[in-house]
């Protein structure tokens, strides 16, 4: 949302294709779901694919989860690497909240993005599953540089300290975002914090997320400037987002 009030446009996908949320924390009605689309079969085209996407007043779009778990095994990992490409062709960012866990679909999405964004919060149990993700996206070989972290959550007195969280991840969080009542309050309205509350601590926390990615993408163009024609990676300061576990909704 934060991306889309920058005059970006943003799509989330909801990769938990078992208890997604997103269509209910953004107050969508999902008429349309990636399963739907899944289901119609055949190669995937821009138009197709656009008319399975929920638009988000704020002018984002949303593709979302199924609307019963049954209805997962529909969306592959060859499903989701078509529609990715088209999605990326189209959008400015294209987010994909992610379920806990590494499945198949998950891995195939990390393999694909070029940006990851991990949520952990300060609790113990939370930090042991975030530095274990962060580890295992080290496993898979995803370049460091490529990875942020934010902290939800992260004022909530449970014990450990920032400071602390710090040494067991191994790296300082990019973004912290603090508990907020209002945060469940919009979720029920179906209204995300940044649109309820907009200058909430909640909010400006996500505000400077977004001014992160948007902050890499003037490096990314001014670079391509100065390389004179900006071949290189070819994606146009297109980005792709990866949302995982954990992730307080923007
Ligand atoms: N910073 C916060 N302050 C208060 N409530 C929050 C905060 N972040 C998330 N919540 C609330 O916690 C609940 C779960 O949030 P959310 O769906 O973002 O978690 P999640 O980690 O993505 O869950 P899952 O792992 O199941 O995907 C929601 O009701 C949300 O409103
Ligand atoms: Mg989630």
């Amino acid at each position: 949302m934060a991306l889309a009030e920058a005059g970006k446009r943003p799509i989330v996908v909801d990769l938990d294709l078992q208890f997604g949320d997103v269509g209910i924390a953004l107050g969508l009605s999902p008429e349309r779901t990636i399963y739907d689309l899944a289901r119609v079969g055949g190669s995937l085209d821009p138009d197709k694919v656009a008319d399975f996407v929920t638009e988000h007043p704020s002018g984002a779009g949303a593709m979302l989860a199924p609307s019963r778990p049954d209805q997962a095994g529909t969306v592959t990992v060859e499903f989701l690497r078509e529609l990715y490409s088209v999605l990326r062709a189209r959008y400015d960012y294209v987010i994909v909240d992610t379920p806990p866990g590494f499945t198949p679909e998950v891995i195939a999405s990390i393999d694909l993005a070029s940006n990851l964004l991990v949520v952990g919060m300060l609790d113990a149990l939370s930090l042991k599953d975030t530095k274990l993700g962060l580890e295992t996206l080290a496993l898979m070989g995803c370049d460091p540089a490529r990875i942020r972290l934010v902290l939800n959550r992260a004022d909530t007195s449970v014990g450990i300290k920032r400071s602390e969280a710090e040494t067991i991840l191994g790296r300082t969080p990019d973004a912290f975002v603090p508990s907020d009542r209002e945060i469940p309050r919009a979720t029920t309205d179906g209204q995300p914090i940044v649109v309820a509350a907009g200058r909430s601590e909640a909010a400006k926390a996500f505000h400077g997320l977004a001014a992160l990615y948007l902050q890499d993408e003037l490096v990314a163009e001014a670079a391509s400037n100065g390389n004179g024609n900006g071949s290189g990676s070819g994606s146009k300061g297109k980005r792709r987002r990866l949302g995982r576990a954990k992730q307080a909704r923007s």
